[in-house]
């Protein structure tokens, strides 16, 4: 997907689109689909009608882009997203991102459903994301690079924003909802993890893992887009109870956390948007 590809699609939204393009956007995750439900005078692109676009292929995600505003603030939210593990190129699942970025979005709020190495965050609880470790064995920065994305070798030390991250938290506060904080690990998935992986995470130092996310961030920070993330918890990881996992838990204890998630975007779009 080139420059031009990425710059074609933008206009497309540009043209159909009646106004002025909103600063912020939002990726929609697992189980918290319905959070779009929230966006008012909302112009909806589905990813089917977007050239270029990865499309969804799992339950849960919806695979629509809507342009309208959340508590007021206008934002663009995106419902559902590609992942690596349904077999799209690295490459591909860069492209989302960089139309967003030539739309002349400038913050990204990443969510995602996720398992909690942390015995303090159970299910249908927030992380709020302040760190990752791209352990999926992917990377959509793979390949020729192109200069008017970013550079080559992209810094990665400040990948996600302690000032946005400070005002999701300041939010979460006057809302009276706990939010933790910590690591996020992606694997390629598409299986959950085993017992072994997960007690090999907790020894580095992770909070929850998941399976997306972190391409979305590596993409936004090579483009200079500031980046926020919050997985909503929606089991604790394989092996630290007796439980088996599964996709209908996920999609349970994802509705769960997606009420706090929603009172804490609109905060959040309110503050900042
Ligand atoms: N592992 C990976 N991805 C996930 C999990 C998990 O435990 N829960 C929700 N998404």
């Amino acid at each position: 997907m080139s420059y031009d590809d990425v710059q074609a699609c933008a206009q497309l939204i540009k043209d159909k689109f009646d106004g002025t393009i909103p600063k912020m956007a939002m990726v929609l995750g697992s189980g918290l689909n319905d959070l779009a439900d929230s966006v008012e005078d909302a112009t909806v692109f589905s990813y089917a009608d977007l050239p270029g676009f990865p499309k969804p292929t799992v339950a849960g995600h919806a695979g629509r882009m809507l342009i309208g505003k959340l508590a007021g603030s206008p934002v663009i939210c995106m419902q559902g997203r590609a992942h690596a593990y349904e077999g799209h190129p690295p490459s591909t699942l860069a492209f989302s991102t960089r139309v967003l970025w030539a739309l002349g979005v400038e913050i990204l709020v990443l969510t995602n459903a996720a398992g909690s190495l942390d015995e303090k965050a159970g299910p249908g609880s927030l992380m709020a994301i302040t760190d990752h470790i791209n352990f999926s064995g992917i990377n959509p920065l793979v390949g020729l690079n192109d200069e008017r994305f970013g550079p080559r070798f992209p810094d990665v030390t400040a990948a996600w924003d302690k000032a946005l991250t400070k005002t999701l938290e300041g939010c979460a506060a006057d809302l009276d909802i706990e939010l933790h904080h910590g690591t996020y690990l992606m694997a390629l998935g598409p299986n959950f993890e085993t017992p072994a992986e997960i007690r090999a995470f907790r020894s580095w130092g992770v909070n929850a893992v998941g399976m997306s996310t972190v391409p979305e961030c590596l993409v936004a920070r090579h483009c200079g887009m500031r980046v926020c993330g919050i997985s909503s918890i929606t089991n604790y990881a394989a092996g630290m109870t007796g439980e088996e996992l599964t996709h209908h838990e996920t999609m349970e204890y994802g509705a769960i956390a997606a009420v706090n998630l929603d009172k804490l975007l609109r905060a959040f779009a309110s503050k900042v948007a």
